[in-house]
This record gives structure tokens, sequence and C-alpha cells, in this order.
């Protein structure tokens, strides 16, 4: 599955990727396309839709594992992501988890991130949402500098987000906690197979509830076989914005 020519290591740009001297974690470089969207220059793809990234992560990844609903009643919900990025899809879930929630329940947000970027960049990212701006600058009173080791962070009394970093690849199978909901959010399958692969959908499949969801954005072909090798029931649904198709899944 791997594609060694989009191997991150692999891919000689001085700019692109360098190890910051405080924590020694790969730094993402991001550049801007026209209307201010962040690209990776790692992987030539967007962090979030050209359309509207707030909108895509509440049809995708929010409405797709059947969210707020599946909150009611629960003392206890676990999310878990493939690829932190900008902290869009966090933060959005964060706020509409606020405004359901009841006093005792907890909500537990578990994102896997190899290349995290910098708070520059994270802050300019999340410009566009103004309804975003008090939890991002929550996130961003924690965001110093890109963490280079994984990172637990009590949001509010309600709400713990914690970041694991490096390759999800390796990291999964080493995580001791089981989710409800993915988010599955890497680039593209075409330009980062090592997100979609037979190996991880199982470690993703392994660490879910019984019951538990996945959404993800992407109906390649590669992911859906993969996913349902795994053990996930798997059900196509009409995509975000433009696109044709996405995928949902229950374990
Ligand atoms: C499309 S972006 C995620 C967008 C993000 N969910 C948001 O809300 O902004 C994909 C992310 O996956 C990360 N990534 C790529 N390959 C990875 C890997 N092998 N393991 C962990 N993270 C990876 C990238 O650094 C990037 O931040």
């Amino acid at each position: 599955m791997a594609n060694p020519f989009l191997e991150p290591e692999n891919l000689v740009h001085p700019m692109t990727r360098f190890h910051d001297a405080k924590t020694q974690s790969p730094r993402h470089h991001v550049s801007w396309d026209a209307n201010d969207v962040p690209r990776s220059s790692v992987f030539d793809d967007t962090f979030y839709t050209r359309s509207d990234g707030q909108a895509e992560t509440a049809y995708v990844f929010i409405d797709g594992n059947g969210l707020p609903a599946r909150w009611t009643g629960a003392a206890h919900f676990s999310i878990a992501e493939l690829g932190f990025g900008t902290g869009l899809n966090f933060l959005e879930t964060w706020r509409n988890w606020i405004a359901v929630r009841s006093p005792s329940q907890r909500l537990v947000f578990t994102s896997f991130e190899a290349y995290p970027i910098s708070a520059d960049d994270m802050a300019r990212a999340l410009k566009p949402w103004t309804n975003l701006e008090p939890l991002g600058e929550v996130l961003m009173s924690h965001w110093h500098e890109p963490p280079g080791q994984p990172v637990s962070w009590q949001m509010d009394e309600q709400t713990e987000l914690h970041i694991i970093t490096g390759k999800a690849e390796n990291s999964v199978t080493g995580w001791d906690g089981l989710a409800d909901a993915w988010y599955l959010d890497g680039f593209s399958p075409a330009r980062n197979p090592d997100m979609w692969s037979p190996d991880l959908m199982q470690q993703v499949h392994d660490h879910t509830c019984t019951g538990g969801s996945f959404a993800t954005y992407t109906a390649a072909g590669q992911v859906r076989r993969n996913l349902e090798a795994a053990g996930f029931t798997v059900t196509r649904r009409k995509g975000f914005a433009g696109k044709r198709e996405m995928l949902l899944g229950r374990k």
C-alpha cells in the first residue's frame, strides 16, 4: 500500500519539513491557497475543503457519526481522529458538545498526528470561523509549540483533548483506548496511502467499541475495501459540497 515517493522522509525540499530545535518534533510546512485555505507542502493536499471547512466537519464527521444524537444519555463518549491538522474538527465538535451536554457527561477526544503545524499556521487556518474563536483561543493557549510528544489537556471541566504524536500506523496499535466514533481525516488516499492502509484500518476497527462508528470524506474503493475487510459494515452516502460520495460505518 505504501507509496514510497510520497513518504515525507523521502520528499526532498529544504523548507518542507524540519525539526524544531526545542521539541524535536517534525514540523509541517503549510502554504496558502488564494482564498487562504491551508495546504500541506508535504502531501500536496489541503487541510480542509476550499468551500467551507467548518460545514464539512459538521456534515462529514459530526453528522456522519450520528452526533450529537448519540451523546444523549452517554456518561462518557470517546472520539478518536486520524490527523489533528488545524484543530478544526476538534473545535467544531467541542462547540457542538458544549451546546447539548448535561453536567455529568464527559467527552474525550484523542487525535493521532505525525506532523503538527505551527501555532501561527493554526491561528491563520482557524481565522475564518468567528464562532470558534473563543474555543480556538483556549486551544492556542496550550499550542505554543507543536507538541513533540503526546499531550493531554483538560479543555474544560467536561472535555479532554489528547494528542498522540507520531505516525498513526505506529501509534494507534499501542493506544489503550476504545473510540465510540472515529474521524478518518488523513490527506487523500492517493497522496497519503499509509493513513488508509489495511493494517491501520484494522487497528482503527480493533480500537472501536462494539456498535461504534467511523466517518470519512473519502469514498475511495480501496479505503472502503480495507474498512470492510477490517470488520466494519460500510455505507456510502452523498459527499459534502461537490463530492459525490463519502463513507460511514459501524462495528
Ligand atoms: C487533512 S489533515 C487533517 C485535518 C484536521 N482533522 C483538521 O481538523 O484540520 C491530515 C493530517 O494528517 C496528518 N498525517 C499525515 N500522515 C500521517 C500519519 N502517517 N500519521 C499521523 N498523522 C498523519 C497530517 O500532518 C495532517 O495534519
